[in-house]
This record gives C-alpha cells, sequence and structure tokens, in this order.
C-alpha cells in the first residue's frame, strides 16, 4: 500500500477529554440537534486522515469504525476529494431522471463487472443503504408478481419503514415506530457461535431455514429472500460454510429473487470485492452502499438484467440518485480499491487481528468468540466459562478503548460484541498501537 498521509498517523490525548470545545458543542447540540440521533463519541471531528481522527480540541484518536464501514480508502482521500471537487465545479445536480449525464453510466458499468455472478447485469443508483435494500424489494415484487419478503434473525437492513420491519432488532431500531410494514417472514439464521447444536452444519441450518419458510409461507409465494453475507450491526456474524450457498440454490429452485445486502460488506471490506464471492454465491441483486464512494452518500442495486429491466420506465429512482458529485467519489474510490488492492490490505488486517486475538482467547474466557472477514472482524463478550451474552463488560471495553484515544463501535443483538472497521489506509503501526489498547483493556476489565 502506497498511501501518503497529510495528519501525523500518532495518537495523542491533550488534556481534559472532551475537551472543551467539544463540550460547548454538545451544548450547543443538546438545543438544537433532535435527541433521537446519538453518537458514539464524546467529541467533535474536526479533521480526518488515513487512521486518524483530530478533535476539535486537537484530541488525536485512532479511528477502528470508517463511520461504520464507510471511509474504506480514508475520509480525505486526495484522489476522491480532487474529483468531487472537479465535479462540483462543473455541476453538483441536473438528476439523471431529468438531464442524465455520463459518470452515472460509467458507474453502472463499473458495478456491473466488479460485482458476483457471470450473467447480464445492470445497476441502478441511490443515496442510502436503506435506499437501496427497498428499490430491491420493489424490483423483485415487480419481477415475481409475489409479495412475501424472507429475512433473517439478527438482521440489519436500515431504519426506512420496510427495512425497519426487514430489521430484527426491535430496540433501538424498531420500537414504538409501528404500524411495520406487511408480509415480512423471519427465518433462523445460521449463528455458529451461538447454535444450540455446536456441530449443526452450514447445510443443515439451511435446510432448518428451508423447511420453516415451506411451511410458514411456501416458496411459490416468496418475492424475494434478502440477506447480508456477513450481518453487520447483528454482531459481526458469518454464517457456516455451505449456508449461503444452499439458501440460494433453493432460491433459484423456487424462482425466488436472492438479494445480498453487501451494504457493509462490499467494496473491500471482507477481503474481497464483495463478502458474496468468498462463499461462491451468484446473488440475483447486491445492495451497495456506505464504502463505494469515499463518504459520499451513494448506493445501488445491482444484478440480473432481466430483473432490473422488469420494472416499467419511471417505476425507479429520486430526485438526488447517483448525484454526479457522489458519483465521481465512487469511480476514484473503486479506482484507489483497484490500484492499492485494498482487498489485499483487508485480508493483512485479518490475519493480523485473529494472530492476536486468537492467542488473546487462550488467556481470557470471557471473549467467546473471535470472528470476522478482512477488515470486518469482531470479539464477542460472554460471562465466564459460558454463552450468556455480556453487554456490561463490552461496554466497559469499548469506553476504556476511547478514553485511551481508539474509537471502537460495538454492535450485535445482545448489545456484547466490539466490531472493527478500520479505514483499510490505516497503518501498520497505528493500526498495531489499537490492539494493544485494545488489549489492555480487555485485559484489564474481563
Ligand atoms: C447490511 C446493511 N444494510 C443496510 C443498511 C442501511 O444503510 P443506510 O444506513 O445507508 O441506510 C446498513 C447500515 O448499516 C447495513 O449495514
Amino acid at each position: 500500500m502506497d498511501v501518503t498521509y497529510r495528519i501525523e498517523q500518532k495518537r495523542k490525548l491533550n488534556g481534559p477529554f472532551p475537551g472543551p470545545k467539544s463540550q460547548a458543542l454538545a451544548e450547543r447540540r443538546t438545543k438544537a440537534v433532535a435527541a433521537g440521533v446519538a453518537s458514539t463519541l464524546p467529541v467533535y471531528a474536526a479533521d480526518v486522515d488515513g487512521g486518524i481522527i483530530v478533535d476539535v480540541d486537537g484530541n488525536q484518536l485512532i479511528d477502528l469504525g470508517s463511520g461504520i464501514a464507510v471511509t474504506t480508502v480514508g475520509a480525505s482521500n486526495q484522489a476522491v476529494a480532487k474529483a468531487v471537487a472537479e465535479q462540483a465545479q462543473r455541476f453538483t445536480h441536473t438528476c439523471f431522471m431529468v438531464a442524465p449525464y455520463e459518470n452515472y453510466v460509467e458507474l453502472a458499468e463499473k458495478l456491473v463487472a466488479i460485482t458476483p455472478g457471470d450473467f447480464e447485469k445492470k445497476a441502478v443508483l441511490f443515496n442510502s443503504g436503506a435506499e437501496a435494500v427497498e428499490n430491491a424489494i420493489k424490483v423483485a415484487r415487480i419481477a415475481t408478481g409475489r409479495q412475501a419478503v424472507v429475512a433473517f434473525d439478527h438482521a440489519y437492513h436500515g431504519r426506512t419503514n420496510l427495512t425497519m420491519g426487514l430489521t430484527a432488532k426491535a430496540a433501538p431500531y424498531k420500537r414504538g415506530f409501528g404500524p411495520l410494514a406487511p408480509e415480512i417472514y423471519r427465518m433462523p439464521m445460521s449463528y455458529p457461535f451461538r447454535e444450540e447444536n455446536p456441530n449443526i452444519s452450514g447445510k443443515e441450518a439451511a435446510e432448518r431455514a428451508i423447511l420453516a419458510m415451506e411451511k410458514q409461507i411456501g416458496g411459490d409465494q416468496i418475492a424475494a429472500i434478502i440477506i447480508e453475507p456477513i450481518q453487520g450491526e447483528g454482531g459481526f456474524i458469518v454464517p457456516a460454510e455451505g449456508f449461503l450457498p444452499r439458501v440460494a440454490e433453493w432460491a433459484k429452485e423456487n424462482g425466488i429473487v436472492f438479494i445480498s445486502d453487501e451494504v457493509q460488506a462490499g467494496f473491500a471490506r471482507s477481503g474481497a470485492w464483495f463478502a458474496s464471492d468468498i462463499e461462491g454465491i451468484e446473488p440475483d441483486l447486491v445492495t451497495v452502499a456506505k464504502g463505494i464512494a469515499g463518504g459520499m452518500p451513494l448506493s445501488g442495486v445491482v444484478g440480473r438484467a432481466e430483473l432490473l429491466d422488469s420494472v416499467h420506465g419511471g417505476g425507479l429512482g429520486g430526485t438526488y440518485g447517483g448525484n454526479p458529485v457522489a458519483v465521481a467519489a465512487a469511480l476514484e474510490s473503486i479506482k484507489f480499491m483497484e490500484e492499492q488492492d485494498l482487498a489485499g490490505r483487508a485480508r493483512e488486517i485479518e490475519a493480523q487481528f485473529f494472530e492476536r486475538f486468537t492467542a488473546l482467547q487462550k488467556d481470557v474466557s470471557a471473549l467467546g468468540d473471535v470472528r470476522g472477514r478482512g477488515a470486518m472482524i469482531a470479539l464477542e463478550f460472554v460471562k465466564a466459562g459460558g454463552i450468556e451474552p455480556d453487554a456490561a463488560l463490552t461496554k466497559k471495553i469499548a469506553d476504556e478503548c476511547l478514553a485511551q484515544g481508539v474509537l471502537i463501535l460495538t454492535c450485535g443483538t445482545y448489545g456484547n460484541v466490539v466490531r472493527l472497521l478500520p479505514p483499510l489506509v490505516i497503518g501498520d503501526e497505528l493500526l498495531g498501537e489499537a490492539f494493544d489498547v485494545l488489549e489492555a483493556a480487555i485485559r484489564k476489565h474481563a
């Protein structure tokens, strides 16, 4: 990896944390910003580069969150910033549905080329992950003439009405926000660490879900099965080998559209372009967002041309979908990922992570599971000796890291998973330092 940094890649805490400027901003925020939007950090960002977030008081934190898996190429990647500025100087918006432009077409061509599936594909662009998921379901319903949609335990697909219904966890995502969309069915996931029968294979876990779909819905009633190939918010759950291929095969046998939600796992994060590539599956539709555009809001649905083309003209779109500035950022981000082999970098991070934390697991019985792929990696904490989730311990560890200047995020249905999503441009030294801080926090509290 050949990356130059603007900001010195060093962790630095200057005095009180949060500092006075962040505290003053927190006060202003309380008066002006809706309470429903929460933040992990108590400090306010001023500058971000590589693996470092500088706050308004000059503290430098190591970033192991990438704005929730978004800034894969860095939050101020200079090639991306240049492309954004150049496009903004020419035009910021025309609306592709009004006056189309070339870079939308170019990005569609690129997405068709890099997503899994050796068949004729097309793409359509939107703004957020949730919007991509909603549109993938629209496409599946119109293409099949069916209504039922299957999602899985621990799934996260967004916060809009339909995607909130697809998401598994009630609090904070769904509670009190009903009524939820109808015709959504939830099926058992393959969650190797939490299986009652620890020897259940991926194929057997798939048969369990298939039986439930046959009995509770009927294969001929299902428009779409949507699944994250590595579940994100639900706990960075990697299904057992063979689970996804069998579910995908059954979907095909029953004329069901198989949607791989790669909003979080896509774009080199998993150590491949897409996590579906690692599983050897060819989804009918793939939803993409987050890492696609170096932090600019952009998403898309890519997949079988005949499915996407089953929608009548004007049936898909939106004012901002495929905004030319965001698209310029995406083209540059994808080029950077290719040139710098960021998927390879994600695999290096994976190797360093597993070496360090599987060794630690031998000493710490509360560290129940070490899992993930590429730079989408996690630690699941339990009450020592069993599998009872320990959310309190997880929070203590995350808070300790934060106090030491390392930003880590937590996730999981039971709130007991520390997840690491470093920007792929982070250097080895800084990453190793962040791992040191995390390991020390685990040893201190577990
Ligand atoms: C797998 C998955 N799908 C969909 C979404 C929703 O994306 P957005 O927050 O951009 O709407 C997310 C966000 O975390 C996600 O991880």
